[in-house]
């Protein structure tokens, strides 16, 4: 079994209104739960480089698709604040990850539960405090 803090499952609250950002967070979110399953089933290191780099790949493709619509909208001049933080959010966020890979690869693992941990936090994180004001922007600016 697992406990609350490596457990996630997809929430209605976490939704931005968003249908595009929506699906990807959504499959974020079984990501990590896969990911989750996968170290508790085998912790290993091929099974840490896997889910880092898959997760990697599929997180800078989400934030190029929230950057594109950041663009398109003009968020950065509506809000130069938020847009600056988002967008310091994406650039933290894939430097860690990229951190995490370096140390794997000098032999450093991280644990299972620190990984998941810190990856659940910081989605849930961003998407409450975050992508949901990117989210209310947009709506505001596509009901136009
Ligand atoms: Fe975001």
């Amino acid at each position: 079994m697992s406990d609350n803090k490596t457990d996630i499952k997809w929430n209605k609250t976490y939704e931005t209104g968003i249908e595009e950002i929506d699906e990807q967070h959504h499959i974020l979110v079984n990501t990590l739960k896969s990911a989750n399953e996968l170290l508790t089933q085998e912790y290993s290191l091929e099974n840490l480089q896997n889910i880092t780099k898959d997760l990697l790949s599929y997180a800078l493709y989400h934030f190029e698709s929230e950057e594109e619509l950041m663009q398109r909208y003009n968020y950065e001049e509506a809000y130069p604040k938020e847009y600056q933080n988002h967008m310091k959010q994406h650039r933290d966020f894939s430097g860690k990850v990229v951190e995490i890979r370096n140390a794997l690869k000098a032999g450093n693992l991280i644990e299972k539960d620190e990984l998941i941990e810190f990856l659940i936090h910081w989605l849930i994180n961003h998407i409450n405090h975050t992508d949901k004001k990117l989210g209310s922007f947009l709506q505001t600016q596509m009901s136009h």
